[in-house]
This record gives C-alpha cells, sequence and structure tokens, in this order.
C-alpha cells in the first residue's frame, strides 16, 4: 500500500460522541437505548465495544456510522458535527468517511470476490483509484489473492468477511465500523478476520471500531469501551485489566454490579 493511502496517527480525534442519546418508543413503554454516551477515538486507535445483548452496542454504532439520528447530543466524525446534516450530506460523508461490516456479510452473489470490491470504487463521486487494480491491492493484502474470481458461495464465511472487509475500505475510509464481525463464524475464521483488522489498521492507520460480545476477540484489540443497559461501563486497556483482574468478564460483570 501507497503512503498516501494511510490516515493520521493517534493525535487526531475521528470520532466524539457527546451526550449520546437513543430513546426508542415502544407503545407506552421508553426504551432508553443509550443514555448519554461521551467518548473520543482518534485517528488509527483498534476499539472494541463490548456489553450484554441489549446494552446498546449496535445503536452507539449506528449512531457514530450515521445510519441512525440520536434522540440528544453529537456526534462529529473527522471534523464534522454529522448530527446537523441534511439526509443527502450525510449519505455523502457515510460514503466517503466511513466503511461498515456486518455479522451478515452481504456481498452481491452474483459478482466475483474481486467485482464485489471494485463496485463502490466505480460508484464513487468522485474516483480516487482504479476499481480493478485497487480491488487486487485490497483483497491481496487480505489474503485472498487466490480468490479473485470466486462469486460468494464458492468462498468460506471467513473468507467472505474479508472481502467485505475489503469492499468497506475501497475508497479509503479513514474509519470502519464493525457489528460483530466474528458473529457468523468458527474461532479459526473469527482468528483470521481479527488478524485482517489488526493488519488493516497497521498498514492503513484506518481506525477501526469492533462491536463484538467475544472477549477473545476484545482482547486483541487496544481499547475496549463497555456498555452495560445503554450505559458506558468501563474504558479499558485490555492487557491492564487482565493483570488486575485475571480475567476481562469478570472486571465488566463487577462493574456492572457496582452500578446495579
Ligand atoms: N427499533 C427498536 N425499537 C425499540 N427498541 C429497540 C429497537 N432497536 C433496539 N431496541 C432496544 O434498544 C436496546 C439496545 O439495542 P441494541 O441493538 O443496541 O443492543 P446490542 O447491545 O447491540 O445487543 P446484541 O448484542 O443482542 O446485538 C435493546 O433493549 C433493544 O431491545
Ligand atoms: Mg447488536
Amino acid at each position: 500500500m501507497s503512503n498516501n493511502n494511510r490516515h493520521s496517527d493517534y493525535t487526531h480525534p475521528v470520532v466524539l460522541a457527546e451526550n449520546l442519546r437513543k430513546d426508542l418508543q415502544m407503545g407506552q413503554v421508553t426504551v432508553h437505548a443509550l443514555r448519554d454516551a461521551t467518548l473520543t477515538i482518534q485517528a488509527g486507535e483498534l476499539v472494541s465495544i463490548i456489553g450484554p445483548s441489549g446494552s446498546g452496542k449496535s445503536t452507539l454504532l449506528g449512531l457514530l456510522g450515521g445510519l441512525d439520528t440520536p434522540t440528544g447530543g453529537r456526534v462529529v466524525i473527522d471534523d464534522m458535527d454529522i448530527t446537523q446534516l441534511s439526509e443527502r450530506a450525510l449519505t455523502r460523508v457515510r460514503n466517503e468517511k466511513i466503511g461498515f461490516v456486518f455479522q451478515f456479510f452481504n456481498l452481491v452473489p452474483t459478482l466475483t470476490a474481486l467485482e464485489n470490491v471494485a463496485l463502490p470504487i466505480q460508484f464513487a463521486r468522485q474516483r480516487q483509484f482504479n476499481p480493478t487494480k485497487r480491488a487486487r491491492e485490497l483483497l491481496a493484502m487480505l489474503e485472498l489473492e487466490e480468490r479473485l474470481n470466486h462469486r460468494p458461495n464458492q468462498l468460506s464465511g471467513g473468507e467472505q468477511q474479508r472481502v467485505a472487509i475489503a469492499r468497506a475500505l475501497a475508497n479509503n475510509p479513514p474509519l470502519l465500523l464493525c457489528d460483530e464481525p466474528t458473529g457468523n463464524l468458527d474461532s479459526v475464521s473469527g482468528g483470521l478476520v481479527m488478524h485482517a483488522l489488526r493488519e488493516v489498521q497497521r498498514s492503513m492507520r484506518t481506525t477501526i471500531i469492533i462491536v463484538t460480545h467475544d472477549m477473545s476477540i476484545a482482547a486483541q484489540t487496544e481499547r475496549v469501551i463497555s456498555l452495560v443497559d445503554g450505559c458506558i461501563q468501563g474504558d479499558m486497556d485490555p492487557r491492564a485489566l487482565d493483570v488486575v483482574t485475571g480475567t476481562l468478564p469478570t472486571a465488566i460483570d463487577a462493574l456492572a454490579e457496582v452500578r446495579a
């Protein structure tokens, strides 16, 4: 990868969330999916968001990525307040600044790996790359150079997810948001996907946020943000936690108990 492909270092906030809140109305009941979340993520960080089912992880990620609008608070992506934008301007920020990876890979079934990755480059408003050349480079970085002409049903789950990561990176966004990227994979394939994400962070300096409920995935990131009941409970270095408490889950449980 060439140098102009790299994003900046740890001294520039790529994501800033202030008092972010999401209330959802279910008949008479208001669900507080996210309560006053404030956080800053610097360029180049590899962060995980963990927490029990229903704790607000996907809600938070969706708000950070402009897929959803908050009830209160604001989100700033790469110096731009996205909570103030029109739907059209927001779509543009999403396309140019953010790559998304989900649990189910959502590749186009009739296209090859190469074509799936080239597609967003062909559709970019301002084309930065030669679509085929760029798609080849990304797939090679993700160790899929032998799979360029395979269609999704000719690839393993882990391979499909790596194609989805390459596609999300096609237009070189500074930020990659992943919701349970290993959730549908066995531990070996999940390990390869994590290896791929760490390689992306290292070589492209892409800021990566991974939502997971798998502690072994969180332990491979540099910073672990934990959510409980819609609130940010902890913001930790996984190594420090290992030393203090032995295991990450124990620490999270302890934090939850303190709060209760
Ligand atoms: N469209 C919706 N309408 C009403 N409530 C919702 C809606 N979407 C999410 N919620 C509620 O908001 C809370 C947070 O949901 P969210 O999907 O963010 O959790 P999560 O941490 O991602 O869980 P999981 O690990 O199961 O994916 C949950 O209590 C959920 O039931
Ligand atoms: Mg979720």
